[in-house]
């Protein structure tokens, strides 16, 4: 059951299926084009769409809009230094701003950025300073069908392999992501995160982590990790932190907010260079680029979000919707992941090769019958033919907003996928008449194919 009652509410309501189809033709049959009015259930994303709760719009109200040195701040600093033990802590208006702080300091062209798996803007920032992002997840990772429990650790014995080989000089930190967004929101555990960090610091480089879901990924090492089910949310964060250099955070996750992010670190004189950065982007350093009672929001949400009641009906709802779909033979990624279900597109659109583009056809086809929302996170989002992946995924991402949608969403959820599964030969490929260079599948425009 909920541990929340609601308080307000917005009304939502189900579009004909011609306003549907005018929508997708308008749309460009690209989602990210739709107005959120012509969309039932939106599960485009969990970020920045969770509900506050009562706590944090009364924080909210005590907004000390001072331009330096804001009451805000400190509570948000010490906030952030108490759950994560770093001492350096910077506000950003959200990740993609923190990730673009730390790599402009940290990886220059030719540089290589391991990681477990990049999501888009991490990668996307990689590229631009001219640095090349490398995956380096377990064989398990692409696997759909595997049934591991930390299908978002890192190969260790490759990350050996590159830090000791010809091109460990280019490598000048190394990024993990808790939980892995790319991989079907799986954790990591904490016995790979011990492990990267002791090769890491073995050899001189700096672990940083991508923290935006790490409580969700702290959820799940109590469930799963032998050992570990005594220990609380904070406790198991506080291990995880420790074992990193510093992190970056889009607070739009675990954060429960609609915007905001930070970046922190151990190092001084790295936090001092950040620093500098920070004022010309985003702001001075006690608002960086928002309004300081978002920062008090953050800091209440922060709280909340590692708040295990919460955190076991969170996931308990990724599991409920999951287990709807593996009744009705959906084919998904196992075990269900920390923010959302993800479908297997290959296994749910056989006969529809890769240039037909089966992962944006099944979005548009859940649209279409539903007007549910969903998000490609495949060949358009990662194959604009940077780097090529050696192994890939492709998935279809139904993210689940905290707080905001009930079971009897869900099921309808469920009945819209279960009918589109009903009717998987009849759905039709696409291509895509425009596209930018990076980030495509923002803004990428497709047309049916026949049209
Ligand atoms: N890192 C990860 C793992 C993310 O999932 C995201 C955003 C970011 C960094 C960037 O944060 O959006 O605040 O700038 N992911 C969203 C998503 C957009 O839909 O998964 P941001």
């Amino acid at each position: 059951m909920e541990p929340y009652r609601v308080k307000v509410v917005e009304s939502i309501s189900l579009p004909s299926r011609e306003e549907r189809e005018r929508a997708l033709q308008r749309a460009g049959y690209n989602l990210f084009n739709l107005l959120s009015e012509e969309v039932y259930v939106d599960l485009l994303t969990d970020s920045g769409t969770s509900a506050m709760s009562d706590r944090q719009w009364a924080g909210m109200m005590l907004g000390d809009e001072a331009y330096a040195g804001s009451r805000n701040f400190v509570h948000f600093e010490s906030t952030v230094r108490e759950l994560t033990g770093f001492p350096h802590v910077l506000p950003t208006h959200q990740g993609r701003a923190a990730e673009h702080l730390l790599f402009t300091q940290f990886a220059h062209r030719g540089d290589i950025v391991p990681s477990n798996m990049h999501f888009d803007t991490t990668r996307a920032h990689v590229l631009r300073v001219g640095a090349k992002p490398l995956n380096l997840a377990v064989p398990e990772a692409y696997d759909p069908a595997s049934p591991h429990p930390f299908k978002g650790n890192l190969e260790v014995p490759k990350l050996v392999e590159l830090l000791e080989g010809p091109s460990g000089a280019s490598v000048r930190l190394v990024m993990v992501t808790i939980t892995n967004n790319t991989g079907g929101g799986q954790p990591v555990s904490l016995a790979n995160l011990r492990e990267v960090s002791r090769v890491c610091h073995e050899h001189g480089k700096p672990l940083y982590l991508d923290i935006c879901r790490w409580a969700e990924n702290a959820y799940f090492i109590r469930s799963r990790e032998p050992g570990q089910s005594d220990r609380s949310v904070p406790e198991i964060g506080r291990e995880i932190f420790g074992l990193a250099d510093g992190a970056t955070m889009s607070a739009k996750k675990d954060g429960l907010v609609n915007i905001g992010g930070f970046v922190a670190t151990r190092d001084e004189k790295l936090a001092a260079r950040l620093k500098e950065d920070l004022i010309l982007y985003e702001g001075f350093p006690t608002y960086g680029g928002l309004a300081r009672r978002d920062l008090e929001a953050i800091s209440i949400g922060l709280r909340e979000a590692s708040d295990e009641r919460y955190l076991e009906h969170r996931i308990g709802q990724v599991r409920f919707l999951a287990d709807l779909l593996s009744v009705g033979g959906v084919p998904i990624m196992q075990p269900p992941g920390g923010h959302g279900v993800y479908l297997d597109v290959p296994r749910f659109l056989p006969n529809l090769p890769a240039d037909q583009l089966p992962g944006q056809a099944l979005v548009v086809e859940l649209y279409r019958e539903g007007a549910i929302r969903t998000a490609e996170i495949g060949a358009i989002m990662f194959g604009d033919g940077e780097t090529p992946p050696a192994r890939s995924l492709e998935l279809v991402r139904l993210a689940i907003p905290r707080r905001v949608y009930s079971e009897s969403h869900l099921r309808y959820v469920a009945k819209v996928v279960r009918a589109v599964w009903a009717r998987r030969e009849a759905v039709r490929g696409l291509r895509m008449v425009e596209a930018p260079e990076h980030l495509r599948h923002f803004t990428a425009r497709f047309a049916p194919l026949g049209h």
